[in-house]
């Protein structure tokens, strides 16, 4: 099972961002996205997700296409989204979060929350009074609630002290370990998650730079040259 990404575009207000991105990137690896401020790391994963409407070319999950501007659809398809900011609700119990994120997924799969111990042992808390860490792996958790094949997120250790964001990190890569979801991360702490990442995606300018396997990039004296 993979994403099959065939000339892939993508614009707001007619300003063209990402350009003619092809690639095939299966759906059970812990993949990494990486790249400068602005090279299109999250338009890619909103056209994955189907978050942007203006998007040209094909996009398939499992052979499926991913509709632009139908998420919600899109999520049925067997993918979950973790965004950077606002992807809890703050006022909400920890345990409300996740029955609203698992309502069009029932029964509820209370199992994941054996994956998080951190968060299971506060379900009454506020989501909004837990710590940074806590919030991603409460938004990993909500996104895992839909039973997602392949888990697409945002930057989910942005702001996050180093000791939680390798937390969160290596939850992730338990995840994927564990329960065999994808995981396709796009990642500012670029040298711990090409340790964890089976493959590297690395975007310039909206086009592709690199894409293949994490071990041969590390070989290469100047990954760098690819940022
Ligand atoms: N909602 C938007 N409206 C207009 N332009 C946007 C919008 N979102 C992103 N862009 C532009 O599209 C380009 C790619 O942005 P994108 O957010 O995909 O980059 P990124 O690699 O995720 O950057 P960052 O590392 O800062 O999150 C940038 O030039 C950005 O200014
Ligand atoms: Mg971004």
């Amino acid at each position: 099972m993979s994403f099959t990404i065939d000339h892939v575009s993508a614009s707001y207000g007619g300003n063209t961002v990402i350009h003619d991105v092809c690639l095939e990137v299966p759906s059970d690896r812990f993949v990494g996205v990486f790249g400068h401020n602005g090279s299109g790391k999250s338009t890619l994963l909103k056209c994955m997700i189907g978050r942007i409407g203006a998007m040209a070319g094909d996009l398939r999950f499992d052979g499926h296409p991913v509709v632009p501007d139908k998420v919600h659809r899109n999520v049925m398809l067997g993918i979950g989204f973790v965004p950077q900011t606002q992807n809890v609700f703050p006022n909400l119990s920890v345990w409300d979060c996740l029955r609203i994120a698992a309502m069009n997924h029932q029964p509820m799969d209370v199992a994941v929350l054996d994956l998080f111990p951190a968060i299971a042992n506060r379900r009454r808390a506020r989501a909004g009074s837990l710590s940074g860490g806590q919030q991603q792996m409460l938004a990993v958790a909500m996104a895992l609630m839909t039973r997602p094949k392949v888990v697409l997120l945002d930057e989910p250790t942005a702001g996050l002290a180093p000791n939680l964001a390798n937390e969160v990190l290596n939850s992730l890569q338990d995840i994927n370990r564990k329960t065999g979801t994808g995981i396709i991360i796009v990642e500012q702490n670029v040298v711990t998650a090409l340790r964890m990442a089976e493959r590297a995606i690395i975007m310039k300018g909206g086009r592709v730079a690199y894409d293949g396997p994490t071990t041969e990039l590390q070989r290469q004296e100047d990954l760098w040259h690819y940022f």
